[in-house]
């Protein structure tokens, strides 16, 4: 037995059921690199979901960090507050989109951040209806989770969710949902179920992450923004996976040329510490009630700390120039190889700076999801040394992540790990089809 398949059945009998594991357990990481309890290598294209735009352990975040662990870990903001977190929540007021007057709250996970900015929303409209859209991810909380547009596994064998939460079409040209049809269906719920003046927030992820990398087009971002400013509801961008560089932007927002109302935050923001954010319009955050937001470890200082070198790191290294040139030598090889295999199981290749995934399809003119092929590729790429993830609402998606900081060797190793197994999978599905 190997130590993986040894700490598999440790966790196997120890560890909750409905925590979804890989079966690669994590000894050690670098950068792009991850070794795993065996001493095998891997490639990080998962980066912990987004998280390690930065790559794992990034000089500057851990020496960010060490120097916080000299002073203090832990004071409660709530109890003894500390510079560090205002001077982040000036530099995130800064940073985000809209020419407004800002204010920041920090929590901890992306789900908290969504939860914090409904509580806003509906504390600063006096409504309580939310608008999100189909294949969303918003987190597993009880409101995150009802604004999931992905109903297995997220809502599945979890009660009632929330009333007056309502799911928009998100506009999907591949899947024949065009900007116009996904605006007249918002206008539909508007108008059929549910009154304006009772809708708080419409919350999107301008790039659906779990949803399958969806694209949301910059017209149909600055319709939303003509919506929500008709009908004074608060729009919140989702930046949790599109957030931090990721997109080639510092905010994926940013490439729509509209703002956002409030913005949340997390993954990318501390380069591996959990902290999340809600940054918006200062008389929107200031709409909840003194101590009806925060929490314990609420903007902890190591992972401030942590945040703050990431924010440098970015500049300093130019990470979001550093995200196009990545995603563009991404989609270039995958474009290549569907077009050099004449490999009909390639549906779609789409993506926003690094956020790059590709789309499995049981045969081009149908263009049906093939999530059988989908967990074939990952598979073979494991195998093979290279982490990455699937995604979409037809779980037939794979999502490429790789640190903003992936050295150029690196990346070309990861795509040709990356062709070998579409490669070996497309081939071995073939077969058994036979
Ligand atoms: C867009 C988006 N929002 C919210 C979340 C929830 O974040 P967390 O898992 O940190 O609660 C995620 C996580 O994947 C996400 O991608």
């Amino acid at each position: 037995m190997t130590v993986s398949q040894n700490l598999k059945a440790r966790r196997d009998a120890a560890v909750a059921n409905g925590v979804a594991t890989r079966g690669i357990y994590a000894a050690r990481a670098e950068n792009a690199e991850l070794w795993d309890a065996d001493g095998k290598r891997f490639i990080d294209f998962a980066a912990g979901i987004a998280v390690n735009n930065t790559g794992h352990r990034h000089p500057k975040v851990m020496e960010a960090v060490s120097k916080q662990a000299e002073a203090f870990t832990h004071t409660c903001f709530h109890v003894a507050p500390y510079e560090s977190y205002v001077a982040l929540a000036e530099r995130l007021n800064d940073a985000t989109p809209g020419d407004f007057r800002k204010k920041t709250m920090m929590v901890t996970t992306g789900a908290e951040a969504v939860e914090n900015a409904v509580k806003m929303a509906r504390a600063y409209t006096g409504r309580s209806g939310v608008i999100a859209f189909s294949g969303a991810f918003h987190g597993r909380t009880l409101m995150g989770m009802a604004l999931c547009g992905k109903v297995t596994p997220y809502k599945k064998s979890f009660g009632a969710m929330p009333p007056e939460v309502m799911h928009a079409p998100f506009p999907n040209e591949f899947h024949g949902i065009t900007v116009e049809q996904s605006l007249a269906a918002l206008d539909n719920i508007l108008k059929s179920s549910l009154d304006p003046e009772r809708v708080a927030a419409i919350i999107i992820e301008p790039v659906q992450g779990e949803g399958g990398f969806n694209i949301a087009q910059p017209e149909f971002l600055r319709a939303l923004r003509k919506v929500c400013d008709e009908h004074r509801i608060v729009l919140i961008a989702d930046e949790v996976q599109a957030g931090i560089a990721r997109t080639g932007k510092l905010f994926a927002f940013e490439h729509a040329g509209v703002a956002a109302d409030l913005v949340t935050m997390a993954k990318g923001l501390a380069g591996g510490f959990p902290l999340s954010a809600v940054t918006g319009r200062a008389e929107i955050v200031d709409a909840a009630p003194v101590g009806g937001i925060g929490g314990t470890y609420a903007g902890n200082p190591l992972a401030v700390a942590a945040a703050s070198a990431v924010l440098d790191v970015i500049e300093e290294e130019d990470l979001c120039t550093r995200a196009t040139e990545i995603g563009g030598a991404i989609k270039a090889r995958l474009t290549d190889i569907a077009a050099r295999h004449g490999m009909e199981a390639i549906g779609d290749v789409r993506g926003l700076g690094a956020m790059i995934a590709f789309e499995l399809v049981t045969d081009r003119t149908t263009n049906n999801p093939d999530p059988a092929l989908t967990q074939v590729i990952v598979a073979e790429a494991e195998a093979r040394g290279l982490i990455i993830l699937p995604c979409g609402t037809r779980a037939n998606a794979v999502r490429l992540l790789p640190p903003l900081t992936t050295p150029a060797p690196i990346l070309e190793e990861a795509l040709d790990i990356l062709e070998a197994s579409i490669e070996a999978a497309v081939n071995a599905t073939a077969v058994a089809a036979e």
